[in-house]
């Protein structure tokens, strides 16, 4: 194994250099796969690596139906791919689905060594890819950056394991818990870095989702703005209750779907309008009518009301909570809207994280698993 990322074309074991080059490569193709977000389908990256440890051909899965990363980058290496070294983000299907198997495509062109950074979770693939290439005589290395390729692409990982889309609560705060004042504001609470931040978690998932009072209030974008950023930009998803929802809005610009009670007035210029019988939308019934649209990895960013919801309905498995340098000394708008009687209504939350950004902190937590009724 050479230095900078070169594979060695020599088929010794899987010493420390060798994996130290493998990694590099696997984060170029973590790289690769994130310029889209194909969901239902897995972001996944692919290179093609010669002998001499040079990437002869690069390839990212684009969307839902069309091909695979594997024969992309093949493709790409042409004749080079013989006596190559293939890295995939995921492991190769091995199933005729839409597209053949990626691993006869391996095979096929004379691929000799297979890198993989995760084994596929999808119940069709399981192993099965990573068997099929070692029947055929090809060295496959597993579990490369396993763990930057599973946080590359949480809502897939989260959705064949759990059969759920992932839903994840977003809040600032002051550091004693309030995320607006009682007057509204609440821009900014937190610093810079932060703000940053929420932007690269709205790059992960498929769509954002507000509550009316939101929308009202703040009349925000939810947009990934990062600089030279040209990635994937979530879907918003809009929560109204039983006022009307404002005539304009700079969310409008962006088709949200709008979940509103079938008594609810809408403005005409909406095109994606989604009805539900309750006068208060079910978090349940939004989750399922997203899974049926492919869209698997849903940030709640607010405000308090709607949290609360998500939290009570059991839908939530994770939070990112920002504190920011401030102390509000009193009450406006908790981080979940309503009432907290008794400590015994408290919910338990792990605390996965403790990270300083600037001058605030991110708190990562994790809900542990309740029973939820099917999605
Ligand atoms: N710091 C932060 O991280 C952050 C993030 C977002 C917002 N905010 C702030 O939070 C404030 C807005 O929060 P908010 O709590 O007033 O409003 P919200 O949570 O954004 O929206 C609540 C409204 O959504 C509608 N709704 C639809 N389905 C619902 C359901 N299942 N349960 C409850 N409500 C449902 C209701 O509208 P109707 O009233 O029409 O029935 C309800 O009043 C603003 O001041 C904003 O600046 C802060």
């Amino acid at each position: 194994m050479e230095e900078g990322g070169r594979v060695s074309s020599r088929a010794s074991s899987d010493n420390l250099s060798e994996l130290s080059g493998a990694e590099a490569l696997m984060r170029e193709a973590i790289e690769l796969s994130r310029r889209v977000l194909p969901h239902p389908n897995p972001r996944v990256g692919s290179l093609v690596v010669s002998p001499e440890g040079d990437v002869v051909g690069r390839g990212y899965h684009h969307a839902a139906g069309s091909s695979h990363a594997e024969p992309l980058a093949l493709l790409d290496a042409g004749e080079m791919a013989l006596g190559a070294t293939l890295v995939a983000t995921l492991e190769p299907c091995n199933h005729h689905g839409r597209m053949p198997p990626c691993t006869e495509a391996i095979i096929a062109a004379g691929i000799t060594h297979v890198i993989v950074g995760a084994i596929d979770p999808d119940a069709r693939v399981g192993g099965s890819g990573v068997d099929r290439l070692r029947a055929a005589g090809i060295r496959v290395t597993t579990g490369v950056a396993r763990d930057e390729v599973i946080a590359s692409d949480r809502g897939y990982f989260h959705h064949r394991r759990t059969g759920q889309p992932r839903v994840v609560a977003k809040l600032a705060a002051t550091i004693d818990g309030q995320i607006a004042a009682a007057d509204g504001t609440s821009q900014w609470i937190t610093g810079e870095s932060a703000r940053e931040d929420v932007h690269r978690l709205r790059s992960d998932v498929d769509a954002v989702v507000v509550g009316a009072g939101t929308l009202r209030v703040d009349d925000p974008l939810l947009t990934v703005r990062l600089d030279a950023y040209t990635g994937p930009q979530p879907r918003p998803v809009v929560l109204g209750g039983r006022r009307p929802l404002p005539e304009a809005a700079k969310l409008y610009e962006r088709n949200p779907i709008v979940f509103v009670p079938d008594s609810t007035l809408v403005p005409a210029s909406l095109g994606d309008v989604v009805r539900v019988p309750d006068p208060l939308v079910d978090p349940t019934a939004v989750i399922k009518e997203l899974e049926s649209r492919g869209l698997l990895h849903v940030l709640v960013e607010g405000g308090g009301t709607v949290a609360r919801a998500f939290l009570d309905a059991g839908r939530l498995d994770a939070a990112v909570i920002y504190l920011g340098g401030k102390l509000a000394g009193g009450q406006g708008s908790g981080m979940f809207a309503g009432k907290f009687a008794t400590l015994v209504d408290a919910h338990d939350v792990v605390i996965e994280s403790v990270k300083p950004l600037g001058t605030d902190i991110r708190i990562d937590v994790s809900f542990p698993v309740v029973s939820k009724e099917a999605a």
